[in-house]
């Protein structure tokens, strides 16, 4: 079977978070770096990761690196790789992206056509061909150049990771779903405590948090551009990952989450949203304000992404939100908080400042990510749901 190192980009800052899921998936860690983990594996590995990696954005099978200043070295450095270990004569091959940082070559589109010239400079070689139909399946490569170093990708995922299926309704500012659910995975949070979110939106922290508790896979209700590669990924391993992963997820585990939001309308949305992922029945949404947040038990999480000033109108109500945060805190002494906000005056408000205080991006928007552990629940007395 084909070894490969397998790239997986993920968000800056949580590059821990994503290690550990792939160490947990059994496999060997061949480096990191800022914004992605390199892996050992095979095409089962492509699978797996595909399907089971939470805070992954997509994955790559690198299919080579080399160092490259000038177009004559891009140009013979992609020539070199056996392509057709990848490409099928009939497959549709192209640069999606290409990105330089801190290099000699830098224009995307430059690269972009010197590569895909010498991709077929050496199929053409190999299956005999001056012209390529391009009419099979989608092999998209990407391309990243850093200090010179020349990475090619091949990009085995398509719709970002992020894409889990169950969000066509987003409301406003909705959080990635694979930053929501690194930002879950980075709290001692586990499903045998309470988490509540009180700016809930299109429901993305309690629907991760709801698929973590349940052990569902992220990626079994999507597609991925690999699926048709039956040139060197057999299909049966795609059908025994899905089958073994739907096997995988607990139905009967109990667990307390609960999403509030003050808009009805973005309420219907996270309902909706829960039930395609098929966490409904794992969730309590309900209409309130943030001033009302109030819960029986002890020893619960608040994992929480407020508004942060994204329109005019919401940035004159942020001292007095951020104040009810405050206040929450001081009603649920016992819970641990974890806030994502891009807004500066976040701890001001809130009137307390964050243990930690880490830097995060949501999207394009730099952001940080407070946190204000409670105290431990006494080792006998867990709490209860
Ligand atoms: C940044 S969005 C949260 C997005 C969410 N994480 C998602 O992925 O969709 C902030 C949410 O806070 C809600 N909100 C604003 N003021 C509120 C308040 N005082 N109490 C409760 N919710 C409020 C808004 O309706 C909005 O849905």
């Amino acid at each position: 079977m084909q070894r490969f190192d397998i790239i997986c980009p993920c968000h800056f800052g949580l590059e821990a978070v994503l290690k550990k899921e792939i160490q947990d998936l059994g496999y060997e860690i061949a480096r990191t770096e800022d914004g992605r983990i390199i892996f050992h594996g095979d095409p089962d590995a492509v699978v797996m990761a595909n399907i089971h990696l939470r805070t992954a954005e997509r994955v790559l099978i690198c299919c080579a690196e080399f160092e490259a200043r000038t177009f004559d070295e891009l140009f013979e450095g992609v020539k070199a790789v056996r392509w057709e270990d990848y490409i099928p004569r009939d497959g549709r091959f192209w640069v999606k992206k290409a990105s330089s940082v801190n290099s000699k070559l830098f224009s995307p589109r430059d690269i972009q056509a010197i590569v895909k010239k010498a991709m077929v400079d050496h199929l053409s070689g190999v299956y005999g061909v001056t012209h390529f139909e391009e009419s099979g399946n989608d092999y998209p490569l990407r391309v990243f150049i850093n200090k010179d170093h020349v990475t090619l990708g091949l990009d085995t995922t398509g719709d970002s990771l992020h894409k889990r299926g169950y969000r066509p309704d987003a409301g406003e500012a909705p959080i990635a779903e694979n930053l929501a659910a690194a930002l879950i995975l980075l709290t001692p949070w586990r499903a045998d405590r309470y988490l509540t979110d009180p700016f809930c939106g299109s429901g993305t922290f309690a629907i991760e948090a709801a698929m973590i508790a349940r052990n569902i896979a992220p990626g079994l209700d999507r597609s991925f551009t690999a699926e048709a590669w039956d040139n060197f990924i057999d299909k049966k391993l795609w059908y025994k990952a899905v089958s073994e992963a739907h096997e995988e997820i607990k139905e009967d585990i109990r667990c307390d989450i609960q999403g509030y939001d003050i808009d009805s309308k973005v309420l219907e949305a996270a309902r909706d949203n829960a039930k395609r992922a098929g966490v409904l029945d794992t969730i309590h949404f309900q209409k309130r304000a943030a001033s009302e947040l109030s819960h029986h038990g002890k020893y619960g999480f608040v994992i929480t992404n407020p508004p942060y000033g994204e329109r005019l109108e919401t940035a004159k109500t942020l001292p007095g939100i951020y104040g009810d945060l405050g206040n929450a805190m001081k009603r649920l002494d016992t819970w641990s908080f974890y806030v994502i906000t891009s807004y500066a005056d976040a701890e001001k408000y809130i009137g307390r400042k964050a243990e930690k205080n880490r830097k995060v991006y949501n999207g394009m928007i730099q952001a940080r990510y407070l946190s204000f552990p409670g105290p431990k629940p006494p080792k006998k007395v867990k709490p209860e749901l």
